[in-house]
Formats: C-alpha cells, sequence, structure tokens
C-alpha cells in the first residue's frame, strides 16, 4: 500500500523539539544560538506555534504573522522543517472574555473562567469558528513553504466535561440517533431501578455516576465530541493543504478519548510519553512504555508513529523526577524507535524563564549552551538516529495482540462489583503482554473491534464488555485457527452495561467451552494456590499464587490445564483449554502471580509456533524487538536493568552502525543498547 502524504515524513528518522520562538523575541541572541545549536544537535524538526493564539491573533480578528514567518523562514535556512500546530489549545484571554460561552460549565452550572490552557468547551460554535478562521489563514499562508512537513492539530486533546447547553443539547441529539426513542434508551439503561425512567429527553442529565449506561455514554458522546471538533479544525488544512499530512499529539490512554476513532482521520499516529525512569523497578516502566508505543504503532496498523514529545531529562508535574542515568535517554529513545517510531522528539527546546513549565527539563536549559550532559546526550541520539535513516521503511509484523479496550475500561471503572477495589484493567492487560515483551515477541494492542485475522494469538483479558459482534468475530478468529485467552471478569456486559443472562461469559461460552457460576473476591492481603494438571499440554508445572479474583467455573467442552488447591473450591477448575473449529480458546479463571503468566504463555507460544529465532533467551531485564523491510532485519537489543547483560544472537548478523559482525554474544553496559542488522536469506 502507497500512503504519498506521509512520503516525506517519513523519509528519515526525525529529531527535534517542542520549540517556543514567540517567548523569546526581544532577545535576538538567544534565537541565534537556538539555531546553532539546533544544527550541533543534529535536529531536523520543530514543532512550533502550539500555544500561540495570543501572539498571532493579539486582539480579535488582527493578526500578527510576522514572528512566524521569519521562524518558518529560519527553519528553513537551517535545514529544519517544521511540524505546525493549530493553536486551539490555548485561547486568547480576549476570546474568552469576548465570548463567555466558550468557557467550561462545571457539574454545579457555574461557568470556569480563563486560565491555565485546554479551558474551552468543545461544542461552542463560536469557538469552532474562531479556531478555523486562524487555521484556514495558517494552511493560506504556508501552504507552499519548504518548512512545512506535518500538522499539529492543537494539543493533547482532552476529554474535559462541560456541561453547558450546548455540550447538553448535542449530548441529546447524540443520545436520540444512538437509540431513537426514549423506551429504547430506558430499557437500554435499565432506568427502572431507583425510579431513573426518563419521559423526556430533556431530563438527561449526565450527573449521575449510579447510572452507568448513561455514564458510558457520555463518555462516548465526550469523545465524539471532541473527534467532531477535532475534525473541524481540520478540515480547512485538509483544503488548502491536501498533501500535508495531519496527526495530533496523544497521550497515555487514561485520558477518556477513544483515540482509536481519532487515529482513523490521522495521516500519523502520534503519542507524548513520561516514563518515571529509576523511582523502582526500571523493568516494569520499560515494558509499560513498550505497551504504549506498540499502542501508537497499532493505531495505523502497525505503520510507523512518532515519538512528538519526551523529557530530555526532568519534568516538573510528577511529583519526583529523577535524572536520567548515563545511557537512559539513548536507550529511551532507541526503544521508541526499536517498537515502530520514526522520530525522537522532546518536549522542550528551550527551558522557558517564566510560567508554569520553566523548571520542565529541556534540551536547552537556563545554564544555556551546549557544555552540558543532556545536550550532549541529545545529540548523540542525533547522530544515532542519522545514522539509522534506512529504518524509517521498516514495519514490525507482530503475530500476538492483546486486546486494551477503552470503552471496556470505562465500563470496568463504573462496575461496582464484590471485589472493586483492585480491577486493575490495564495493569492486567500489560502483566499479560510482559510474557510476550520479555520473549522478544511483537504484540499489538488493539482494541475489541480491531481485525484480528492478521493475528496467530490474540489475548483479552478481563474482557468484561462484550458489544455486539465482538463475540462473534472472536470466535470465527478461533474457528479459522486462531489461539484465543480470556480471563476472569469476561463477557458481563452488552455494549450497554446490561448484564448477560444465563451465564458468563456468555456469548463466548461456546468458544471458551466454559461458563462461570460464582466469583470469589479476594483482599489485598490474601492468596489462594493453583496446580497445575499431570500432562497438560503447556507443561505448567507445580504451583502457583493467584490474588483479588477466582471464578469458579465449569467446563462443557474445555479441558482442564490447571485446578485450584485452596479453599473450598480446590480441585475446581482455574485454567482451561477448550478445541473449537481449528483454533484453541483458553481461559484463565483466577488473577495468577507473574510465574503463571510467564509459564502459560511460553506454552502458548510453543503450541501457536510463535517466537523470536534472532535471539537466544534473553536475560531479565533485556529486551529485543525487529522491525524489518523484507531486505534487513534491524534488531534493537536494550538493556533496562542497572547490569551488564548479555545477549545470545544468531550468527551473520552485523552492527547497524559499524557494519562490523556481531559476536555471538553481544554485551551491553547497564542502560546500554545496540542495533544489529541481519540481511535477509531470500534478499
Ligand atoms: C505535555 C504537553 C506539553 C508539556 C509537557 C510537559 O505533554 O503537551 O505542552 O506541558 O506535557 O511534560
Ligand atoms: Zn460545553
Amino acid at each position: 500500500m502507497q500512503f504519498p502524504r506521509t512520503q516525506r515524513l517519513f523519509s528519515r528518522l526525525l529529531h527535534g523539539a517542542d520549540y517556543n520562538y514567540e517567548q523569546w523575541l526581544d532577545t535576538p541572541d538567544v534565537l541565534a544560538e537556538d539555531f546553532r545549536l539546533m544544527q550541533a544537535a543534529h535536529c531536523n524538526v520543530m514543532s512550533v506555534g502550539i500555544f500561540s493564539w495570543a501572539m498571532l491573533e493579539p486582539e480579535e480578528g488582527k493578526y500578527a504573522f510576522g514572528w512566524l514567518d521569519q521562524l518558518m523562514d529560519r527553519l528553513a535556512e537551517h535545514g529544519l522543517s517544521a511540524i505546525l500546530s493549530t493553536p486551539s489549545a490555548a485561547p486568547p484571554v480576549w476570546l474568552s472574555q469576548a465570548y463567555p460561552e466558550t468557557r467550561r460549565v462545571n457539574t454545579n452550572g457555574q461557568r470556569d473562567p480563563h486560565r491555565r490552557r485546554q479551558n474551552f468547551c468543545f461544542s461552542s460554535p463560536i469557538y469552532r469558528q474562531k479556531i478555523t478562521a486562524i487555521n484556514r489563514l495558517l494552511a493560506e499562508r504556508y501552504k507552499t513553504h519548504p518548512a512545512l512537513l506535518l500538522w499539529h492539530l492543537s494539543n493533547e486533546y482532552g476529554s474535559y466535561p462541560c456541561h453547558c447547553e450546548y455540550c447538553y443539547t448535542n449530548f441529546r441529539a447524540w443520545l436520540q440517533r444512538r437509540y431513537g426513542d426514549l423506551d429504547a434508551l430506558n430499557r437500554a439503561w435499565w432506568t427502572n431501578f431507583w425510579s431513573h425512567r426518563y419521559s423526556s429527553w430533556a431530563q438527561i442529565e449526565p450527573v449521575d455516576e449510579s447510572n452507568h449506561g448513561l455514564m458510558i455514554d457520555w463518555q462516548r458522546f465526550i469523545s465524539d465530541n471532541v473527534l467532531d471538533f477535532m475534525l473541524a479544525e481540520a478540515a480547512p488544512l485538509r483544503e488548502v493543504t491536501p498533501d500535508v499530512p495531519i496527526t495530533t499529539n496523544f497521550m497515555q490512554p487514561d485520558v477518556g478519548l477513544n483515540y482509536w476513532r481519532f487515529a482513523e482521520h490521522l495521516d500519523v499516529a502520534s503519542w507524548d510519553s513520561y516514563p518515571r525512569w529509576h523511582q523502582g523497578d526500571d523493568l516494569t516502566i520499560a515494558m509499560q512504555t513498550a505497551f504504549y508505543h506498540d499502542l501508537h504503532r497499532s493505531y495505523k496498523q502497525g505503520r510507523p508513529f512518532l515519538l512528538m514529545e519526551s523529557s530530555p531529562t526532568v519534568t516538573n508535574w510528577q511529583g519526583i523526577s529523577r535524572l536520567k542515568k548515563p545511557g537512559m535517554l539513548k536507550l529511551a529513545s532507541l526503544q521508541a524507535i526499536a517498537h515502530g517510531s520514526n522520530s525522537v522528539q522532546y518536549f522542550q527546546w528551550r527551558q522557558s524563564r517564566g510560567g508554569e513549565e520553566k523548571f520542565h527539563g529541556a534540551v536547552v536549559s537556563h545554564l544555556g549552551g551546549k557544555q552540558t550532559r543532556v545536550f550532549r546526550d541529545v545529540t548523540e541520539v542525533g547522530s544515532l538516529l542519522q545514522r539509522l535513516t534506512d529504518v524509517t521503511q521498516t514495519t514490525i509484523a507482530a503475530p500476538v495482540a492483546v486486546i486494551y479496550d477503552f470503552e471496556n475500561e470505562w465500563a470496568l471503572q463504573h462496575a461496582q462489583l464484590p471485589g472493586s477495589l483492585y480491577k486493575n484493567y490495564r495493569e492486567t492487560c500489560q502483566r499479560h503482554y510482559r510474557s510476550f515483551w520479555q520473549r522478544g515477541v511483537p504484540a499489538d494492542v488493539i482494541s475489541a473491534v480491531s481485525d484480528l485475522s492478521k493475528y496467530r494469538v490474540v489475548v483479552a483479558p478481563m474482557l468484561y464488555m462484550l458489544a455486539q459482534g465482538t463475540a462473534e468475530r472472536i470466535e470465527a478468529f478461533v474457528k479459522a485457527g486462531g489461539t484465543f485467552v480470556a480471563t476472569y471478569l469476561t463477557g458481563m456486559v452488552n455494549e450497554s452495561d446490561l448484564t448477560f443472562l444465563g451465564g458468563y461469559p456468555a456469548p463466548l461460552r461456546r468458544t471458551l467451552g466454559i461458563y462461570a457460576e460464582e466469583m470469589d473476591s479476594l483482599t489485598d492481603q490474601q492468596t489462594g494456590r493453583i496446580a497445575a494438571c499431570d500432562g497438560n499440554m503447556l507443561e505448567l508445572r507445580g504451583e502457583y499464587q493467584f490474588q483479588h479474583y477466582a471464578e469458579l467455573i465449569h467446563t462443557e467442552t474445555a479441558h482442564v490445564l490447571a485446578a485450584y488447591d485452596s479453599d473450598f473450591y480446590a480441585g475446581n477448575p482455574a485454567a482451561t483449554v477448550n478445541q473449537y473449529g481449528d483454533g484453541q480458546a483458553y481461559f484463565i479463571a483466577a488473577r495468577t502471580d507473574d510465574q503463571f503468566l510467564t509459564d502459560f504463555y511460553d506454552g502458548v507460544m510453543r503450541c501457536a509456533g510463535v517466537g523470536n529465532e534472532l535471539v537466544g533467551a534473553l536475560p531479565m531485564g533485556v529486551s529485543a524487538s525487529v522491525r524489518s523491510n523484507g531486505q534487513q532485519r534491524y534488531v534493537f537489543l536494550m538493556n533496562f536493568s542497572d547490569r551488564e547483560q548479555q545477549i545470545m544472537v544468531q550468527t551473520g548478523m552485523r552492527g547497524a552502525m559499524d557494519g562490523k559482525p556481531a559476536d555471538a554474544f553481544v554485551t551491553l553496559p547497564p542502560y546500554g543498547c545496540a542495533v544489529l542488522v541481519k540481511e535477509s536469506e531470500n534478499a
């Protein structure tokens, strides 16, 4: 498939930062130094204009593009490209005051004052009118500018609820489109409970946490409404600059937006990554960061994404933020590339002198100049990326997918279960993902509505909500030879949060060959035991522990792999497999320990014929990833531990930087990394 719009974007690995030129207009020597330093650090791109509305339109209808013209020209002169942002993330104060209806209203009906950023109502017609006007002017002005590389819509769209009349009107219209009539809505939300029945649309106010159907739909609406805003502000850009690609920077996915729907309208996915290194277990942080990178790769079906922001050193908003140890910046940067990013970009280029983020780390600090450890580290990353240009054309073909579904997460957040304290949905998805990550087997992170057919193994932890059609697609996947894994808390409610009757995991009961009768919930201090069954096909051995959840299930057509070994349910099945069609469907009934998951997935991978033949068994602390293009396979080896590590690699590889043949054992220093290349045998 050809993607002409991203051809130029992906012609090299991008290296750059958020750059706030407009904060330094009265110190020309600082600006001149910036461009010298950008070249010294091997930067080729800057994200600009992100919070510049007040500088671009200082008074309503009076525009001041002069400084941006100058910035764009200077970028081009210095061989840098611009990722140009639309300014919607921070309205100027004149706008909030002239049009109070652009400010959000809280649950008590009070309108917020103008403050901070991302402080506007996504439904406000006048806000949309103002932002599309300035976006059109930006597009017209820079459409042929050589520096313009990529549009950056707004900044970190969020799901900020607003209770104004515009939002309520939109929400009620959204509900009318979804349900048609009030009876259908009343049925879907089970409103005869606690006398919640509605007799007119106008009665519906999304302020009742106890009405879960309402709350999930409100979240869906907020997400759709922000998407609608995004499309409105993108429209003039698409019209005036049809060849310029568009992105918006996503965040870690706990923001209440269904990013999958946003990604459909973007040419490239991008995100802002701020892992908390060196505060505890770096290995878990590395695994979680890998999970998020893989999610961002999956948004566009495996196409490269961009690491739009990362801190070259510390942040200022995480309470504690530790300095990156020697090697860590390079390692974290390379990890993004290893998982499919075509860029390493930072927040921010230069530390601002004032404002809330003045102590946030930057490539150039208040100290100034390039004689700093951070600047040297950034420069090293830049030179590394220059030597890895061919990686831009590679992709990652993951045989495994972990379903981590946002709507399921929203539904679980509201669910009042007997064991509500330790739901930990995302953490659970990551614990399952870890088994693949630690073996160097690439996994996509997908939603419950993603296409499953390209995977060998699909893992769906805690898929509590099964929207119409999901179970059918999973069933078809298994029938056709796929391997599927489900766990406790699966298949309990439909998309309206109405429970299934007749035995969870209701619509998956036939595929999994089991049904659940009861659920035991344990306190955080309690654990239970599971024992492997003799001769089980996954080669599980001995005893394992579980915590928090123990579902009591009955097998129908499934075979038992492990059974409970504690409490009154000792002997009941705890893990099962069902042969279904040409595939296998596994069920894990309890929240097991990591050892169980490691052994379980080693067995699953063996049975499904999934592995990474390029590297030997990876020592604890090391991860490996492969990007390939048919001719070459780039093998990224990453040591997230504070010890030296040795990794055995397949013969016939060479160093991607120096071209030298690699030894059978590659030694990585603490927080060290290496890139090897393997030419394809069929090339
Ligand atoms: C976010 C924002 C940036 C900045 C950084 C600080 O990612 O997009 O504008 O505030 O955080 O870490
Ligand atoms: Zn509103």
